[in-house]
C-alpha cells in the first residue's frame, strides 16, 4: 500500500503539472525522483562535551553558538533542502544559483561547527606522535605550526571565516587553510583541526579580543580527535 509520504517524496512536476509516484518507482533522466538530497531532515548533533567545562570559554557562549549558531545553520539547510526540491525546469536561473549558494555555505557551517565541537573539550595536551610527525614535516616543528595558526586566527580577530589544519590529500600533508564565508574551502582536503574565528565565537566572553580566544581554544583542544581524523583521512589514497 502506498503511503502518503510515499507520494509526497515520490512526487513530481513535469510540465507545471504534479504528478504523483511511489518513492523508488519509475526514475531516469526524465522522470528524476526525490532522494534524500531533498529530505531537509538534518537534526543538529549534542554538544560532545559538557559546557560547563571548558576553559576560559564560558557555557553560556558555547551554549548559545551551538544552540543559535550551529542549530541555526542545520534548519536553514532544512529549509533549502525542501526549496531545492521545488526546482524545475521552468525555475529561474538566479533562484537555483542562489540556492545551490545557500546550500553550500549552510552544509559548510553544518560540518565545520560539528568538527569545531568536536575538536574542543580536550585539555590541550596529548598529541599524538603521528599527528605531531605530520605537523614537523610540513611545518619543521609544532611550535613553528602553532605560532602560523596563531597568526591565521590573530588574522581573522574582528572579521570572520575559519582557522583549519587540513588533511591536504594533494599535497599528501598537513596544511593550515583559510575558509571565508564557510564555502571558501580547501577543493580536496578533509579537516583535521577546526577553529571558529567568526565573532559569536567570542565576543560574549573576550569582546574585540580574538587574541584571548584564541588562547583559551589552544588550552581546550581535544587532540586525540585531531589524531583520530589523521588516522582515518591520511589511509585515503590521494591523486
Ligand atoms: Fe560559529
Amino acid at each position: 500500500m502506498t503511503t502518503r509520504r510515499e507520494i509526497l517524496v515520490g512526487s513530481l512536476v513535469l510540465g507545471g503539472a504534479a504528478v504523483a509516484q511511489p518513492a523508488g518507482k519509475g526514475g531516469g533522466i526524465a522522470a528524476p525522483a526525490r532522494g534524500d538530497a531533498f529530505l531537509g531532515k538534518h537534526t543538529p548533533k549534542p554538544l560532545p562535551f559538557d559546557p560547563k567545562k571548558l576553559t576560559g570559554i564560558s557555557e553560556k557562549l558555547i551554549v548559545s553558538h551551538h544552540d543559535k549558531n550551529y542549530a541555526g545553520a542545520v534548519k536553514n539547510l532544512n529549509q533549502v533542502e525542501e526549496a531545492l526540491a521545488q526546482i524545475t525546469p521552468d525555475t529561474p536561473g538566479f533562484t537555483v544559483s542562489g540556492l545551490e549558494a545557500a546550500k553550500l555555505k549552510f552544509t559548510n557551517s553544518m560540518i565545520l561547527h560539528e568538527m569545531y565541537f568536536q575538536n574542543l573539550g580536550g585539555d590541550g595536551h596529548g598529541v599524538g606522535s603521528a599527528t605531531e610527525k605530520a605537523l614537523v614535516q610540513a611545518y619543521g616543528s609544532h611550535a613553528r605550526w602553532e605560532k602560523l595558526f596563531l597568526a591565521l586566527g590573530n588574522s581573522l580577530g574582528g572579521g570572520s571565516g575559519w582557522a583549519i589544519l587540513d588533511w591536504d590529500f594533494h599535497a599528501r600533508g598537513a596544511r593550515i587553510y583559510w575558509a571565508g564565508d564557510h564555502t571558501t574551502a580547501l577543493a580536496f582536503g578533509a579537516p583535521l583541526l577546526v577553529m571558529d574565528m567568526y565573532e559569536h565565537a567570542y565576543a560574549m566572553d573576550y569582546g574585540a579580543s580574538a587574541k584571548d580566544y584564541i588562547d583559551a581554544f589552544f588550552k581546550n583542544i581535544n587532540w586525540p580527535e585531531v589524531d583520530r581524523r589523521l588516522a582515518a583521512w591520511g589511509n585515503v589514497p590521494g591523486q
